[in-house]
Parts: C-alpha cells; sequence; structure tokens
C-alpha cells in the first residue's frame, strides 16, 4: 500500500471534480492540482492586459507575453487546500468570478498556452501521489494515469451548484446567466482542435447528478484502495 499513484479527473465544468479532489488529496495525503485554476489565471492576466474581452482576442499579444507568466499553487494552511498565484499574487478569489468564466474557454482553446500549462503540470505530477483535474488529465497529460475517472452531471444540476457557490461568496449572478455559461464551455471545452474535452477509453464515468459527495467519495476511495492493492 506504500505506492503513490497518479489519480486523473476529468469531466464537464461543476461536476464538483474539485471538491472531491480535494477530499482524495488529503485523505491519501496526496497533491491536489487543479488545473483549471492554471488557465483561469491565465485568462485573468490577459483579460488585465487587455488581451482578451466577449468579443475579441489578441492572441498574438498573450502567446509573446506566456514566458512572462508564472503560475504557483501556495498551501493555505487555515483553508487546507492550495491557492492560486499569479506573478507572486494571490488570485484565488479573481479567478472565480463569472467574468473569468465567460472568457476562459477562448484561452484555453490556444494551443501555445496549452503546450505551457500542460509541462509544467507534468512536472508537478511527476513523482506520483498526486490527484488532478481537469479536461484533459486522462487524454494528455498523464495518459498513463493509474486511475482515470470522468465526471457527469445534468447541466442545470451543475448551474445550480454553481450558482448557490457564487451566491455564499456574495456575487450577484443571475441562474440563466450561469445555465448558459456552463452549457457554452462544455460546447467549446468538447468542440476546440486542441485537447478537446473526451472521455479517455479507460477512464470510469460517475455521473453525480443525484449523488451527495459522501457517496461519491466512498466510491472512489473504494476505486483508489482496490487500485493500490492490485499494484
Ligand atoms: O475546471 P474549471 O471549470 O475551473 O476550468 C476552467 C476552464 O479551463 C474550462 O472551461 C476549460 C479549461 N480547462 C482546460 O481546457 N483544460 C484543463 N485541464 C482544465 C481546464
Amino acid at each position: 500500500m506504500s505506492k503513490k499513484i497518479t489519480i486523473a479527473i476529468d469531466g464537464f465544468s461543476s461536476t464538483g471534480k474539485s471538491t472531491i479532489a480535494k477530499l482524495l488529496a488529503k485523505k491519501y495525503n496526496y497533491i491536489y492540482v487543479d488545473t483549471g485554476a492554471m488557465y483561469r489565471a491565465v485568462t485573468l492576466f490577459a483579460n488585465k492586459n487587455n488581451y482578451v474581452g466577449v468579443d475579441f482576442l489578441r492572441k498574438e499579444n498573450l502567446v509573446s507575453q506566456l514566458p512572462n507568466i508564472s503560475l504557483q499553487f501556495k498551501f493555505n494552511k487555515d483553508l487546507g487546500f492550495a491557492e492560486m498565484y499569479l506573478n507572486g499574487d494571490n488570485v484565488e478569489k479573481e479567478i472565480r468570478t463569472l467574468e473569468v468564466s465567460q472568457l476562459v474557454s477562448k484561452i484555453a482553446a490556444i494551443s501555445e498556452v496549452r503546450k505551457k500549462l500542460v509541462a509544467e503540470q507534468q512536472l508537478m505530477g511527476k513523482d506520483g501521489g498526486v490527484v488532478m483535474d481537469g479536461r484533459d488529465i486522462g487524454t494528455v497529460v498523464f495518459p498513463d494515469a493509474d486511475l482515470k475517472l470522468f465526471m457527469t452531471a445534468s447541466a442545470d444540476k451543475r448551474a445550480l451548484r454553481r450558482y448557490k457557490e457564487l451566491i455564499e461568496r456574495g456575487d450577484n449572478v443571475d441562474y440563466n446567466d450561469i445555465l448558459f455559461n456552463v452549457q457554452e464551455r462544455d460546447r467549446v471545452d468538447s468542440t476546440r482542435k486542441d485537447s478537446p474535452l473526451v472521455k479517455a477509453d479507460d477512464a470510469i464515468e460517475i455521473d453525480n447528478s443525484d449523488m451527495g459527495i459522501n457517496e461519491q467519495f466512498e466510491l472512489i476511495c473504494n476505486l483508489i484502495d482496490k487500485k493500490l492493492v492490485e499494484l
């Protein structure tokens, strides 16, 4: 049971991937990498520099600045998880706004951005003992991951979860805007040319539309424990 495995969790937006990944990382004492936070941080950088907006994308400007974008996860003991830092600043809250959610799929479709982030993710997970969540972890980042999960849920359930999260944070958002954003991101993320969101052939699909967090956690822990015994 001493081997540390690589766990890839992919799936649609707002399927609770990060909630479950954080719990798993804590239980198994693994590193947790939220790759969506990295795409969100690059989007925030692009937005602040006026490289992206609702109706424009200055791709070449952003690509030329990629070497100047430094991303770091720093563990926050009080919160119990790592927060995202962009060029030294804590951007954990800023990257979760609806504005960033509305722009991130455009940025995530840029191959140069993906190349940079995938290389960083592979480095972070190279020694195993990692739970990584995203869209292309089991297909591109770690195609040989020991355990691959693919999370799905109905769009309205996902939008409602996201809506509640943002309202609890104090954001003033409309449910229909969130639902539209969830569906639009699914569409763009699944149809982009570079590393589209697809289920890896060997991934286990979990539809959590009607599952609570405890039920999912138990199910996935059983899968991990089985894997650890096999290895
Ligand atoms: O997981 P999230 O919703 O925070 O991700 C934000 C966006 O980043 C998502 O719409 C697609 C993109 N993304 C990606 O293309 N590849 C990943 N590995 C992770 C996220």
